[in-house]
């Protein structure tokens, strides 16, 4: 979901339209904006892309200086007009990131008082309260404080009030939300991107806060009632900009920055003397297990980082979904170190299983890529990824960046515990740009064999060792931005039940770098074309020389040193999720029922 709102000098429906077009990316299936006009609140809303919402105010314009907007992602209820933000109940209009969790209580009461509702939302409740509160005559900003004190859950709110155009309420707990300041303007946004054309000046609220706005005033009170000084930041536009570069999609963009999203990456940890440098507070002598705790495509990368630091590093690791590990209430030992990874940092299951951590463990560390994020701000040690902004909603840069300071951290672990690096290490990272460089250029290969995928109902992607968590990724990309059911396993497990499924409709896709365990590999390959399977074989040349005959395609990936594998064949399976979702005419930047980041349970 994304939230914008302002208090503006301009005619503000298309300013509104405009901030939510740049929240497209986080994934939406209703839109709406509500203004004020003359002391009089109204409101449009659609359901659909936002073209759908201009529609409607072409038909139906919306006057106003003042006004708040959002691209909602159906929680509570279908993604119906009536279900779409801004919530209304009589002077009181509502827009809301996360979820009330009391809002059935909230609705007995409000019931209780002969209150009616004519929506499914947990957010109706809230604009029904504040307007509960406000007939006795108590103030708006009054009632919403009550309001917001009486919300159990998470939630990033803009309340926008009938017959106050110079005000404004926003509250946030559990899901971000900024201020940002203009020249007799002020705003508010679920993030940056947001308001990046509106201004530069930001604050960014914290926990619990309370901010009450004016276009020249910005008041804000601590989770405790107490006013507080938050500080008005300069963030670079840059880390704002949002187009596509002449790419067709943010995803073919992404996919091309990553030679130079990677360098920035390994530049930010490896000094030209060759030294691994991660910030203070990371010492691995002390450490004698880590815990790796992360969501999607955020928990591949963990997976894949569990092989690096039990390799390198000879640290026992365990890798967690977010989801699970918060309410399977693991025990934890002394000496464990917790690291979380969200290329968002605002994901609310990995938050709250970084929240479940604090105390029990001797660090906590944030691997993120936006450093002003929940996961950033409530963790020990910060490692930035340095990959950019990340509109397209399938990550793809955020991965390898992710994996490459994943990697960097495996050999630092290594360096502590005073173990010998793999050979050419850290030397050898430096090759990693011009890899992915050169093997972004099986494009047109990868393009002519997804035209044949898109028309396959099932697909199985293969590997083994640290290639096993790029077959899930592939299998994940594939299946968000094509709809086609894919799957990935560890070869060896083939035999142990997917073995089943294999005929001539289902192509089977092989992860295997020319490795040590590139014969095994090959033989589970073998007893997917015995059984009529259309095999697409990824590897390199040696692999390719070696095992190629009886495939149906070898895409042939540049020779690269084992430890870096990884990280290079996600370009791939990227291209093929990418090209096969242009194949089926899929929306590549947008698919359907996902959200960028996912700030709900
Ligand atoms: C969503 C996104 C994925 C992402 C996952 C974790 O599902 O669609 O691309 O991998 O969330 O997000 P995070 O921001 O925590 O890395």
């Amino acid at each position: 979901c994304g939230i914008i709102g302002v208090l503006g000098t301009h005619e503000v429906s298309p300013i509104l339209v405009e901030a939510l077009k740049r929240l497209e990316y986080r994934g939406y299936d209703s839109a709406g904006i509500a203004t004020v006009n003359g002391g009089h609140l109204d409101r449009r809303r659609a359901v659909g892309k936002l073209v759908n919402l201009s529609d409607v105010l072409v038909h139906d314009p919306l006057p106003g200086k003042s006004g708040i907007g959002h691209t909602r992602w159906a929680t509570h209820g279908a993604p119906t007009v009536s279900n779409a933000h801004p919530h209304q109940a009589g002077c009181v209009a509502v827009v809301h990131n996360g979820i009330i969790e009391n809002f059935k209580d909230l609705r007995d009461e409000l019931a209780g008082h002969g209150i009616r509702f004519v929506t499914e939302t947990d957010t109706e409740t809230v604009a029904l309260l504040c307007e509960f509160y406000m007939r006795d005559g108590t103030s708006a900003t009054e009632a919403a404080r009550k309001t917001v004190a009486r919300l159990d859950g998470a939630f990033a709110l803009a309340f926008l009030f009938d017959g106050q155009e110079d005000l404004m309420v926003a509250a946030r707990k559990g899901s971000p939300l900024a201020v940002g300041h203009g020249e007799g303007e002020m705003y508010v946004g679920s993030d940056a991107i947001a308001l990046a054309p509106l201004t530069d000046q930001i604050t960014y609220l914290e926990e619990g806060d309370f901010a009450v706005l004016t276009r020249q005033s910005l008041e804000i009170w601590d989770a405790k009632g107490n006013l507080a000084n938050r500080e008005m930041r300069q963030i670079k536009l840059e880390n704002a900009r949002v187009d596509k570069d002449g790419h067709k999609h943010f995803m073919a963009k992404e996919i091309a920055e990553q030679p130079v999203a990677v360098d920035k990456a390994l530049k930010a940890y490896l000094s030209d003397s060759g030294e691994i440098q991660m910030p203070e507070g990371l010492d691995f002598s002390k450490i004698e297990r880590l815990s790796l705790v992360a969501c999607g495509t955020a928990y591949y990368a963990c997976m894949v980082a569990k092989y690096w630091l039990e390799t390198i590093a000879r640290l026992p690791v365990e890798v967690d979904v977010a989801s699970e590990f918060r309410y399977r209430e693991p025990p934890v030992s002394p000496g464990t170190l917790a690291l979380f990874v969200s290329q968002s940092g605002e994901t609310a299951d990995t938050l709250a299983a970084l929240r479940y951590m604090v105390d029990k463990v001797d660090v906590i560390a944030g691997l993120v890529n936006v450093s002003e994020s929940s996961i950033a701000r409530e963790s020990d040690v910060v490692l930035p990824i340095y990959a950019g902004p990340e509109i397209s909603v399938a990550s793809t840069k955020a991965f390898t960046c992710q994996l490459t300071v994943l990697l960097m951290l495996a050999l630092k672990a290594a360096q502590d515990r005073g173990l010998p690096l793999p050979e050419g290490m850290p030397a050898d990272l430096r090759a990693l740009p011009g890899l992915i460089h050169q093997s972004l250029a099986s494009e047109a290969q990868i393009a002519a064999a997804s035209r044949d995928l898109a028309g396959a109902r099932d697909i199985i992607f293969l590997g083994r060792g640290q290639l096993y968590p790029l077959a899930l990724e592939g299998a994940l990309k594939l299946k968000e931005l094509s709809y086609i059911h894919a799957e990935g396993y560890a070869s060896g497990e083939l035999k142990h039940g997917p073995i089943a499924l294999i005929d001539d409709s289902v192509p089977v896709i092989v992860m295997a770098p020319r490795d040590a365990l590139f014969e095994k590999t090959i033989s589970n390959m073998q007893e997917v074309m015995a059984r009529g399977g259309r095999v697409v074989l990824v590897t390199d040349a040696d692999g390719a020389r070696e095992a190629s005959d009886g495939t149906a395609e070898v895409i042939t990936m540049p020779q690269v040193p084992d430890a870096l594998a990884p990280i290079l064949y996600a370009i791939p399976a990227q291209q093929i999720a990418y090209f096969t979702a242009i194949a089926k005419g899929t929306d590549v930047d947008q698919p359907r029922n996902l959200a960028k980041s996912v700030t709900v349970e």
